[in-house]
């Protein structure tokens, strides 16, 4: 069951940007954690701070894979793009968040891709996205 993680702008400083929100892990440490705790799911990781490079990620695994897990960062509260592409693909879309973004500033609690999503989860830290994975764990394979 192929899973993708995939991290938008500025998530591959996870690690030193902004420890007190975001932590002191990086996303490669934490992502080797993360195939062993989850060895029955095919995971893969992509990050890109571009938003096309985004789209076209979302394009290349979204007919095939059975989910994927999106921290779409900043893009979040302002891509109609990206939104547009989690509506063009069929694999279910999962949301995640580091931080709880709706104690933060106001802007951040708009999400444009939410609609779109099948759930979103937000403010575990890095566990938000192991949350995620939960989910598609326990998804009946006839679901997805
Ligand atoms: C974030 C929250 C966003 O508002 C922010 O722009 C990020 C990270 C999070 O994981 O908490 O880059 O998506």
């Amino acid at each position: 069951m192929k899973i993708l993680i995939l991290n938008g702008p500025n998530l591959n400083l996870l690690g030193t940007r902004e420890k007190s929100i975001y932590g002191s892990r990086s996303f490669e440490d934490y992502f080797e954690e993360l195939k062993e705790d989850f060895s029955d799911l095919e995971l893969t990781y992509f990050q890109s701070n571009t938003e096309g490079v985004l789209i076209d990620k979302l394009h290349e695994v979204g007919f095939s894979y059975k989910g994927i897990v999106l921290n779409a960062g900043a893009y979040t509260h302002t891509s109609v793009a990206i939104s547009d592409a989690i509506k063009a693909i069929d694999c279910p879309v999962v949301e995640v968040h580091i931080s709880n973004v709706f104690a933060r500033e106001a802007f951040r609690h708009k999400s444009m891709i939410a609609p779109y999503c099948t759930g979103s989860i937000s403010g575990f830290g890095l566990d938000s996205y192991r949350l995620a994975l939960q989910y598609f764990e326990r998804m009946k394979p006839k679901q997805i």
